[in-house]
């Protein structure tokens, strides 16, 4: 389908189909995310506080003359997530101070030129412990192997199919309450990219799909519920909770990562 108001190439599932061209605008956004992301890790130790981590991702986005996404999208005030332990997603920087062997997640979302480049990762103030420290490498793992089934004609269903078969195998839980979302020009977009879910199911990747891949998962049980402050997601039954998320678009024999880490530093650990 051909949209001749904003010259837009929509597949029937309504989610948008990018031109090779576009793709260099979502790298640029994607390495300026991933960058922020890969300076920040310094910064993370016991005693620090996530409001100091924002305002150093702030200075950042302003530094290189781009936008934070995450100022004023729908009231939320800061330019990152900061998710500590038993918080899913959406937890709200503050003064409170990292303790040794938090496991925290940093996500932040960036405009340059009109586009977004949206990762999130792990990081541990201090020493994680064995149980933090595996909750990382399954949650990594997970995406990985999701990335890895992105090509033209598999499905979103085989994405989940990935995560999910992957986690459960290592007796732990995808959140199902929070999914991965097409983006571009702007934030979240069709569709909602599920991370658990039947091989073969679901719309068809085409060449040209932007989206990000985001799993959340839980040592403990999948359920999850947002506090009073509207925006902190945690998991119901306080167990420790992981995140990575990459930005990703569909090429016509796989995908490429926006936000791959230039230094290397996606995975806290190795
Ligand atoms: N970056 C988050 C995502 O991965 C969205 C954060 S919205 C905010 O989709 F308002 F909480 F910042
Ligand atoms: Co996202
Ligand atoms: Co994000």
């Amino acid at each position: 389908m051909f949209n001749k108001a904003d010259k837009t190439r929509r597949n029937r599932d309504g989610i948008t189909l990018f031109d090779p061209s576009d793709f260099a605008g979502m790298h640029a956004a994607g390495a300026l995310a991933s960058q922020i992301l890969d300076e920040i890790g310094v910064h993370v130790y016991p005693g620090q506080t996530t409001a100091v981590l924002d305002k150093f991702i702030q200075d950042q986005v302003e530094a290189a003359g781009a936008i934070s996404a995450t100022i004023g999208y729908k009231g939320y005030q800061h330019a990152s997530c900061i998710s500590i332990n038993h918080v899913v997603c959406h937890g709200i920087p503050s003064d409170k101070r990292l303790k040794d062997g938090d496991i925290l997640n940093i996500d932040v979302t960036v405009i340059v030129d009109g586009w977004y480049g949206d990762t999130s990762r792990m990081y541990v103030a201090g020493k994680p412990s064995r149980k933090a420290e595996r909750l990382l490498d399954v949650t990594h793992e997970s995406l990985m192997r999701a990335i890895d089934v992105v090509k033209p004609g598999n499905t979103f269903g085989d994405i989940g199919h990935a995560i999910q078969s992957f986690v459960e195998a290592e007796r732990m839980s995808v959140v199902r309450d929070f999914c991965g979302h097409g983006l571009g020009h702007v934030f979240h977009a069709p569709p909602n990219v599920l991370h658990y879910g039947r091989a073969g199911t679901g719309p068809v990747l085409e060449e040209g799909m932007f989206f990000t891949i985001e799993p959340m998962v839980n040592l403990g049980r999948p359920e999850t519920k947002v506090l009073a402050d509207d925006w902190t997601a945690v998991t119901r039954d306080k167990s420790l909770s992981a995140q990575f998320e990459h930005s990703i678009g569909v090429t016509a024999t796989g995908c490429e990562i926006f936000t791959l880490s230039k230094a290397d530093r996606f995975h806290p650990t190795y």
